[in-house]
């Protein structure tokens, strides 16, 4: 019985030492001292002893079930430390290696050219406004002196919400919402986003415009020719050449075209000027006294000039851009270079 004791712990001890998961420890466990363990059914026989090897026996089967439990319990403790150390350097951070660059952002050419414009303007005293693009017929049109049913609405292809309501088809109405809150003199700059029924190389049903008006008293064409030529050669270049061509439009009486002499031929004629030398950059004109009888402004005492200028066609000529679409696709290959 001892040496079948011996034998046992003997064997449990090297097993026990080889083992390297919680599974097998468990194995060994309920095969010696499980239910039906070997050293179980050596307590079990005990019975069958003589009553002076009985407390020999059984001190000594104790001594072996001790010694295994703690043995297991030992080589456990071992096996979960080893298991945290594994994870632990499987995880570990190595602080040396090179780090992973998130990409850059830019601002967007549009961006950039709105925020040049309006600091232009911002040292000239003009302040910033804006309005919604979801605009009321009357802003958009009424106010500006393009009566429902009159031809002039042909102008501009407009996206309609209600008989009512538009996306707005240009900045002009800011004028009118800028003038009803507020008395002259004014000086106001609205750059925004504006909507036509129109999608081809040079135009996009949504683009961006920049629109520019000044009130006070006996303000003239002068002014706005001085205004406007100080913009262009501010933006484009001191050596620039501008004209100013008669036009037509509802809000303002007498209007003009501003040209400047086409930047890639200089003036010579090309394919992008139409061989005419001169590239359109902006509407102007005199506030028409009509627009100022619709926000309440006495056309006896003010009188001032407004103008307009698409800013993707801005952009294209000071940054030789071709095709107005590659400012909507957001190709990151495009718009890296600004
Ligand atoms: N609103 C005009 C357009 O979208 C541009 C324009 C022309 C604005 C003349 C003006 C102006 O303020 O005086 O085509």
């Amino acid at each position: 019985m001892k040496d079948k004791l011996d034998n046992m712990l003997h064997s449990a001890r090297e097993l026990i030492s080889t083992v390297a998961s919680e599974a097998e420890l468990q194995q060994i466990k309920i095969r010696f001292l499980g239910k039906k363990g070997e050293l179980t059914a050596i307590m079990k026989g005990m019975g069958q002893l003589s009553a002076a090897e009985r407390p020999v026996i059984g001190a000594l089967a104790n001594t072996v079930k001790d010694e295994i439990e703690s043995l297991l319990h030992e080589r456990l403790e071992r096996t979960r430390a080893a298991e945290i150390d594994r994870r632990l350097q499987g995880e570990k951070i190595d602080v040396t290696l090179p780090g992973r660059r998130g990409e850059r952002g830019s601002k967007h050419p549009i961006t950039i050219v709105t925020e040049e414009l309006v600091a232009i303007f911002a040292a000239l005293g003009f302040g910033v406004a804006e309005g919604p693009e979801v605009e009321k017929d009357f802003y958009n049109f009424e106010a500006l002196n393009i009566p429902r049913d009159h031809p002039a609405r042909d102008m501009q292809d407009t996206f309609y919400i209600t008989d009512d309501v538009v996306l707005r088809t240009h900045t002009s109405p800011v004028q009118i919402r800028t003038m009803i809150k507020q008395a002259p003199p004014v000086r106001i700059i609205a750059p925004g986003t504006v909507y036509r029924r129109d999608s081809d190389l040079t135009h996009s049903p949504m683009f961006h415009q920049i629109e520019g008006f000044m009130v006070d008293r006996d303000i003239s064409f002068a002014d706005l020719k001085g205004v406007l030529t100080a913009f262009v050669t501010s933006y484009f270049g001191d050596n620039v050449k501008v004209r100013f061509r008669p036009s037509f439009f509802p809000f303002t009486e007498p209007s003009a075209e501003v040209d400047i002499a086409c930047v890639i031929c200089g003036g010579g004629g090309c394919r992008v000027c139409g061989q005419s030398g001169w590239l359109e950059i902006l509407g102007s004109g005199m506030i028409d006294p009509e627009v100022f009888k619709s926000v309440g402004y006495d056309p006896e005492l003010y009188s001032g000039f407004a103008f307009g200028m698409g800013l993707e066609r801005i952009a294209m000529l000071k940054y030789g851009v071709n095709d107005l679409r590659l400012f909507f696709e957001n190709d990151t290959r495009f718009l890296k270079q600004f």
